[in-house]
Formats: structure tokens, sequence, C-alpha cells
């Protein structure tokens, strides 16, 4: 679907032969073509300001499209969340859920957490002006939910939660059911891990040699149906990319006002263009100063991040092309095999998440070869951020809503061969018009990808649950 959509110049000089055009024919052409320019524009297309006016429910892109302004009604909010990082680099779901409870607490409403912490230690409950979080753990370090209610319904029993947030079923749907104001953020659904194992199974298992297909594989489609069925114990629905709300509303059938997108943002002060630090870390690391194109990867090295995939297509085109190099940054099982490809690739091991944005600046592409396609990888978003055009998997979830037009990167499908091929269209392109995707890209991710357009989408969203006159776009208040 994303592909589709027209490249972001041709949008613009549209819209300025547009105004030439009213300016040219003035009255009776206006009213003629100005419908037909509406048309021509993609309902979600990122970097447009959206023309959006009505009932935020009926929103069908994402909330963080829109700017809203600040508010003085104060919030009282209930959250589960499986785990709350302790200590450094925390992954995925809880890195997302402390950045928006974080900045929701900062906006002055008051945040009270049920969860367990990341590293299944003892620790004491932690208070930080409005932010209350509460560990409940039981004897295996998962949230003992009968005593998270407990503490839950203690302290909503003075004053009443306004709503009450899910991180996927941190909340399980039996409890969900018996709460009116309930919303789930959902981070994967059953749907996407069906379209990921797929391609794992296709991939890795290409000419029918393994038995197959795996157990894994034939138990998803009643995970599916299972998934589907308690689903709509949930009131509201979040998701974190377009295409898994429109799999919501096509597939699982849920009320399309009750389906919504806000996307994951990042921390764009600590992500952020910097070609001198990229030049420092270039030298720091002894990357070849004479490489004609550095591609980029990170995270943890295993399988299923796609690594056998980014190895062997690696292997075939630095053949082609002796100039290249690539970075690995992370550890695990792929990092030896990756180390004995030679002086083309350079292992770094882990990287301080202080030492990631420099990393993403010293390169010229980013990949993230992955075979699962569930939720919003945070990596794609912080690559763009640092200014960097990505080479990625056109799963719909990035295509939709990450990489949704060329001017943003390339994507593949999951095999060798068209891997190779997009890199081959990486290397023709070069590093001075990767420079100009990744201005773009940088634009694109301020506009949609920043944790402070998540927590104004999420505070908005809260709010309108609360009393639907903050349902209406745009208020007098709003940008
Ligand atoms: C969970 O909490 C309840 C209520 O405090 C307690 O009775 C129960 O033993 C706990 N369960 C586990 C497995 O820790
Ligand atoms: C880059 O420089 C090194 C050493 O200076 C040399 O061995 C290598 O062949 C050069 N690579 C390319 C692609 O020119």
């Amino acid at each position: 679907m994303g592909m589709k959509q027209q490249p972001h110049k041709t949008t613009i000089s549209i819209r300025y032969s547009t105004i030439l055009t009213l300016a040219l024919l003035l009255t009776s052409a206006f009213l003629f073509i100005s419908p037909l320019m509406h048309v021509q524009e993609p309902l979600l297309f990122p970097s447009e300001q959206t023309s959006f006016s009505g009932d935020l429910r009926d929103a069908n892109f994402p909330w963080n499209k829109l700017c809203f302004g600040p508010t003085f009604e104060k919030l009282k909010l209930a959250v589960f969340s499986k785990t709350w990082p302790i200590g450094a680099a925390p992954g995925g779901m809880e890195r997302h859920a402390s950045t928006l409870y974080h900045a929701l607490a900062a906006r002055g409403h008051e945040i009270h957490v049920f969860t367990v912490p990341s590293d299944r230690r003892p620790h004491s409950d932690i208070h930080e002006g409005n932010l209350h979080v509460y560990f409940a753990a039981n004897d295996h370090g998962s949230v003992n939910c009968s005593l998270a209610f407990e503490i839950f319904n203690k302290i909503g029993t003075d004053v009443a939660f306004d709503y009450v947030h899910t991180e996927s079923v941190s909340l399980p749907y039996w409890r969900a059911k018996m709460l009116p104001h309930v919303a789930v953020t959902w981070h994967g659904i059953w749907y996407e891990i069906m379209h990921s194992k797929l391609f794992e199974e296709l991939f890795s298992n290409p000419n029918g040699v393994l038995p197959s297909p795996t157990t894994e594989l034939q138990e998803a489609m009643p995970r599916l149906i299972d998934e589907i069925k308690f689903f709509s114990s949930y009131k509201q629905h979040i998701c974190i990319s377009n295409s898994a709300g429109e799999v919501l509303i096509d597939i699982y059938q849920l009320p399309q006002r009750n389906v919504h997108v806000i996307l994951n943002g990042v921390d764009s002060t600590k992500f952020v263009h910097n070609p001198e630090a990229g030049i420092r870390f270039r030298r720091r690391y002894g990357i070849p100063e004479n490489a004609s194109l550095v591609m980029g990867v990170a995270g943890r090295l295993v399988r299923d991040k796609g690594h056998p995939l980014l190895h062997e297509a690696f292997s075939l085109i630095r053949k082609r092309h002796p100039g290249l190099c690539l970075v690995v940054a992370g550890s695990g099982p792929w990092r030896r095999r990756y180390a004995e490809l030679g002086s083309s690739v350079k292992v770094l091991g882990a990287l301080e998440s202080s030492q990631l944005s420099e990393f993403y600046n010293a390169i010229d592409v980013f990949v993230n070869p992955t075979l699962r396609p569930q939720g919003l990888d945070l990596t794609l978003i912080e690559a763009m951020h640092c200014g960097k055009p990505v080479l990625t998997p056109n799963y719909p979830s990035i295509v939709g809503t990450v990489v949704v037009n060329e001017e943003f990167g390339y994507t593949f499908s999951p095999n060798v061969k068209s891997f190779v091929e997009a890199l081959e269209l990486v290397i023709k392109d070069g590093p001075k018009l990767l420079n100009q995707k990744g201005l773009a890209c940088k634009e694109y991710a301020l506009s949609m990808f920043t944790a402070t357009k998540m927590a104004s989408a999420y505070e908005r969203f809260f709010l309108c649950m609360k009393n639907t006159r903050y349902c209406q776009y745009p208020l007098p208040t709003d940008c």
C-alpha cells in the first residue's frame, strides 16, 4: 500500500502547481480542480500537513500526525505493564512504557503503574512526582494479577481512575472485561506473528528438507482464532502501525471507532543527526577511510533477527563490490560468522546506548534484515532520526508506516535474491544520494516518531475517552 503513494517531491510540486493554477484560474476553475487534487492526495501520506478536522475517533491515520495543544485537565490513569525497566538498555515494550509514562507524569497527570521489575529481583516501589510504580510479583517474578488488582482497587477507591491502560495482555482479558474504561496497546498481534512465521519457514526450509511445517506453524492458526475471540473483551484498541489497525478492523472485526493508531516514538534529543560524531566514530573503530559505502546493522545477532539472510546476501555482494564495509553492532551467536567474512566486516560488539547515536551517524545506510515483522522496530526509527535511510524487509507494518515511500530507503522480500537486488540499488545510489534520503528520513521521523508526539497523542486519547469534548479536532488550543 505505502509504496504506491506518490513521492514527497511530486506532492509538493502538485501543491505549488495547485497554488499557481488557483492564481491563474481563480473562481470557477477552483471549484472544479480542487476536489480532483484532493482525491490524488493519499490519505496516509506522512509529511503532508493534514487537514483533518472532526472526531478523532474517526481518524484512520496515526494520531501522531496531528498537533495537539496544551491542556489544563489532569488525568488519573492506571497502567498495567508486564515489566518496568530497571537499569540501562531496556528493550521494546518496557522501554516504550517507561518513555510514555515519564512523559505523561511530567505533563502533570497522575500515573499509577502495576508491574514487576525487569530484572526480576526485589525492588521497592517507585514514587517520582506524579509517577507511581507498584511492583506486584509472584514467586517467578512475573506480575501477580490478584495482588496488582488489590493495589489497583485500593488506589482507585477515593478518587476513581479516569482510564485504565494495558500494554498488550498485561491486564488479562477476563479482568479487562469487568472494567468499562480500558484501552489496550497492541505491540504485536498473532496475524503479524503468523506472517513472520511463514517467512521464517520459507527462508530456513526452502527445499522442504526439514520436517515441515513446524509445530509452531501448525499452532499459529488456532492461536489466531483464540486471539480474535478474546480481543473484543478490551474496549479500546491502540495499534502501533497502520497495518495492524487495518487487520484489527478487517480481520478481527473490531468496530472501527474503537481502533486507533498511535505510533511509538523515541527520544529525539538522544538520536540526532551529527556528521562530526559519525566521523569520530569511524576513526575510533578503524572503519576504512576508502570504503565506498558503509552499511550498519545493530541489535542481537540471532537467527530470527534475520542474520542468516544478511550474512548470505552480504557474502555474495561483497565479491562484486570489494569497497563495501558492513559494521555490526551487537552480540550474539552470529558475531563469529560475521568476523569470518574478513576485513570488509567490522564487528564492534554490543554498544552502550549512548554510543548508538554515533554509530548511526557513522554509517551510510542502516540495514534491518529482521524476519519478525510484528510491531515497529525502534532501531529503524532511531536511524532515521540520525538522518540515515534504511534497508529492510517489506512487511506491511514497515511499508505502511515507516518506509512509506522510496525517499526513505529500500525494501525487499525476505529472501536472498530480493535482498541482493535491493543492495545493488543502494550501492548504485551511493553515499551522496543516501545522504539526501537520510535528511528526508530525519524530517519524517521528527514529524511522526518523537516521544513528545507519542505522549501528546496518548494524552489526547485519554482526554477524549474521559470527555468527548476532547475528541474534537482541532480545538481552539490545538496548533
Ligand atoms: C498473589 O497475590 C495474592 C494476593 O496478595 C496471594 O494470595 C497469592 O499467594 C499470590 N500468588 C503468588 C503465586 O505469588
Ligand atoms: C583500502 O585501503 C587499504 C589499505 O590502505 C587497501 O589494502 C585496500 O585494498 C583499499 N580498498 C579499496 C577498495 O580501495
